[in-house]
């Protein structure tokens, strides 16, 4: 495997997420039904997968399938449920072999039974993995997640398990779908258009956005390696000045937890994987 030589690798954003946005229209352009996009569009999740781990990207999350893509015609809804299982039951020893644990987020059960499955068997298989996480936002709403975390957070309140009063971002950020994942640092979304698309709505606070001109299935390793590179230009300042994010700046060391409206442990994250933030390189070093 080759890599760019201006990617530096440690400063490669630790968590991924990708708006795969524009199948439709590469094949529509091409004089060819919807889902010959879709399918095109399997080669580039392929593509970046092996690009992802090949420069040591922790989390790689896919949005797969939105809540309002139940609205599009049940033929393509159909199509792109069984290219889905097809997916995870051909690539299932590619995604072994880079030791991608495969993970997903968005309401499961509204899934047909043989998807569902499907996702379970892949997950199930992958749980011993440690390389990195493959994360398919399925059936997935950011503003949902909000309001099924509300509705948990609610009910534990009344039963008493929690403190409605002492609750802060990283108390509500727990009921989460998976909370344990840091916010990405990178959202990348192809297909030219330049919207959020209710995508990980509460995780993206901190997020650097990368927009393709590209159609998903154009989106290969050396558009995502375009996009690590915008990435690494960039300073994260997480509502900090310039002059507070270099290293040697008093008070830098401590970070950007603490400071106000930045939720702490989205910061620190930020910290270890972002481009000109103290302390980055060190962290970096250290995942590999
Ligand atoms: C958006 O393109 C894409 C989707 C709604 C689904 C993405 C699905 C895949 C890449 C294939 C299967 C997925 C996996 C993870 C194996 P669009 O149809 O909205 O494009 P358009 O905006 O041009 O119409």
């Amino acid at each position: 495997m080759e890599r760019h030589p201006d990617i530096q690798l440690d400063r490669v954003p630790r968590h991924v997420a990708i708006i795969m946005d524009g199948n439709g229209r590469w094949a529509t352009a091409r004089g060819l039904e919807r889902v010959a996009g879709h399918r095109e569009g399997i080669e580039s999740v392929r593509a970046v997968l092996r690009a992802a781990r090949d420069y040591g990207v922790g989390t790689l999350t896919l949005y797969a399938f939105s809540n309002e893509n139940w609205n599009r015609p049940r033929n393509e809804v159909s199509e792109l449920m069984r290219l889905l299982e097809e997916y995870l039951e051909t690539e299932i020893e590619e995604v072994m072999s880079h030791r991608a644990r495969v993970r997903s987020i968005g309401r499961l059960d509204r899934l047909p039974p043989s998807t569902r499955r499907a996702v379970e068997r892949a997950v199930e298989r992958t749980a011993g993995n440690d390389g990195m996480q493959l994360v398919f936002a399925l059936s997935y709403g950011g503003r949902t997640e909000i309001v099924d975390a509300a509705r948990r957070l609610a009910r534990d309140a009344e039963a008493g398990k929690i403190d409605a009063e002492g609750l802060d971002e990283k108390g509500f950020a727990a009921y989460l779908y998976a909370p344990d994942l840091s916010d990405p640092d990178l959202l990348i979304r192809t297909g030219a258009e330049q919207r959020v698309s209710n995508f990980l709505l509460w995780q993206i606070a901190y997020t650097e956005l990368h927009l393709s001109p590209r159609m998903w299935p154009e989106f290969r390793r050396a558009e995502f390696e375009a996009a690590l590179l915008d990435y690494q230009g960039r300073e994260r300042r997480f509502g900090r000045t310039s002059e507070q994010m270099r290293p040697e700046a008093p008070g830098a060391a401590a970070g950007v937890a603490g400071v106000e409206g930045v939720d702490a442990v989205s910061a620190t994250e930020g910290e270890g994987a972002g481009p000109r933030a103290p302390s980055a390189g060190v962290r970096g070093h250290a995942r590999r």
